[in-house]
C-alpha cells in the first residue's frame, strides 16, 4: 500500500471547493460590511464569526490539496476561474442576505458529500474525515440560518 496519497481527481474537486471558498468568504465580508438594518449588530458579528471559519476552511483545503501531492490555487483569477459560486454584490438586506448565505452553504454542502464520496471510493481517509468535519459544520450553520427565516 502507498504511503502517500496522490489522486488528481479528488485534488482538482478540492481546487474547486476553495475556489468556491473564497467566494463565500468574500461574500460574508461583503454581508459584514453592507448589512443594515435593526438586526444589524447581531448579523454584523454572525457574518465576522462565519468568515473567521472560512478562512481556517480554506487554509485545511489548501493544505489537504498539498498533503496528496497537489498545488492550492491562490490567485484570485483563478478561483473566478473554478469557482462555481457566484460573487455577490450591493446586498444590503438581512432578507436579501440570509438566503444567499443559506444558498452557498447549501452549495458547499453538495460539495463536501460529492468529495467525500470520491475520497472514500480512493481509500483517501483524510479528505474523508476534512469532508465530515466540514459537513457537520455546515448542517449546524444551515439549521441555525433556517431558524432565522419564518
Ligand atoms: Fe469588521
Amino acid at each position: 500500500m502507498e504511503v502517500y496519497i496522490k489522486n488528481e481527481k479528488i485534488q482538482e474537486k478540492l481546487n474547486v471547493l476553495l475556489s468556491d471558498y473564497q467566494i463565500y468568504y468574500q461574500n460574508l465580508r461583503a454581508f459584514h460590511w453592507l448589512v443594515k438594518g435593526q438586526q444589524f449588530y447581531m448579523l454584523h458579528e454572525k457574518f465576522e464569526a462565519f468568515y473567521d471559519e472560512a478562512a481556517e476552511d480554506i487554509d485545511e483545503i489548501a493544505e489537504r490539496i498539498l498533503m496528496i501531492s497537489g498545488k492550492p490555487l491562490h490567485s484570485f483569477e483563478d478561483y473566478l476561474k473554478h469557482a462555481g459560486m457566484k460573487a455577490e454584490k450591493n446586498l444590503e438586506k438581512a432578507s436579501d442576505i440570509i438566503p444567499k448565505i443559506i444558498a452557498n452553504n447549501e452549495h458547499l454542502l453538495l460539495s463536501f458529500r460529492n468529495i467525500l464520496e470520491m475520497a472514500a471510493d480512493a481509500g483517501d481517509e483524510g479528505t474523508v474525515a476534512l469532508m465530515s468535519d466540514f459537513i457537520g459544520a455546515a448542517e449546524k450553520r444551515l439549521w441555525m440560518l433556517n431558524s432565522l427565516q419564518i
